[in-house]
């Protein structure tokens, strides 16, 4: 088993289990960025398919993560939603290199996932390559404090992190990327995580028609 693999494997087990938290005190946040997104919609880095109760019962997701050991936790989510809910799909794939066609999807979701992408610049051109033109983004992601002290000690505990973390970074201005390849802001805001120390984001934008 390579080090990537055993990482993985023990992210899935600890976030398998500490999903529930984050699941409770993030619902209302979850719920007021995804819960209007209709079409086609990816849903990367899809986890243990903690967004997938708050899809409108008409849409289509295809939610994608690229850890194997994920992706049962996530099927077992979809078996146990209540009905009606969308229609959802989920397979293995990395937010880097999508297998999918160009414009594919009305829709692109990331919640807590670009923060450990390892190119994040990569990430961001699959978006943009995979959204159709007009397509929504919706990020819901950890991120830098805007205070210097405490942005320092982000990057002071990033090595540390990202290895329990599965390579997650603390100082990661994600959003900021989206919105210099040119995806267009509808809104930002930051509200708190209950229970967590660390900024948040939650962006609407767009790619433009
Ligand atoms: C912190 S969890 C968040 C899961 C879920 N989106 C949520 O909001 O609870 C991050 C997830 O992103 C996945 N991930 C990390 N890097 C990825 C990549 N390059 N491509 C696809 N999935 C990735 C991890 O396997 C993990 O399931």
């Amino acid at each position: 088993m390579s080090g990537l693999d055993l990482r993985k494997r023990w992210f899935a087990a600890v976030y398998g289990r500490l999903d529930q938290r984050l699941k409770v005190a993030t619902a209302p946040m979850r719920r007021e960025l995804l819960s209007d997104l209709t079409g086609d919609i990816l849903d990367v880095g899809c986890g243990p398919g903690t967004n997938f109760e708050h899809y409108r019962a008409d849409a289509h997701v295809t939610a994608v993560d690229y850890s194997e050991h994920m992706l049962p936790l996530a099927r077992r989510t979809l078996l146990a939603l209540p009905q009606p809910h969308a229609v959802i799909e989920v397979r293995q794939a990395d937010a880097t290199d999508l297998p999918f066609r160009d414009a594919s999807f009305d829709a692109y979701v990331s919640t807590l996932v670009l923060c450990s992408v390892d190119d994040l610049d990569a990430a961001v051109e699959e978006a943009w390559r995979v959204l159709r033109p007009g397509g929504a983004l919706r990020l819901l992601e950890h991120i830098r404090s805007a205070t210097p002290w405490k942005a320092r000690l982000q990057s002071w505990l990033n090595p540390a992190w990202g290895l329990v973390a599965d390579g997650c970074h603390l100082d990661r201005l994600t959003h900021r990327a989206f919105i210099e390849r040119g995806f267009e802001v509808v809104e930002e805001r930051h509200p708190d995580l209950p229970g967590e120390p660390m900024p948040v984001v939650a962006l609407r934008a767009r790619k433009p028609a």
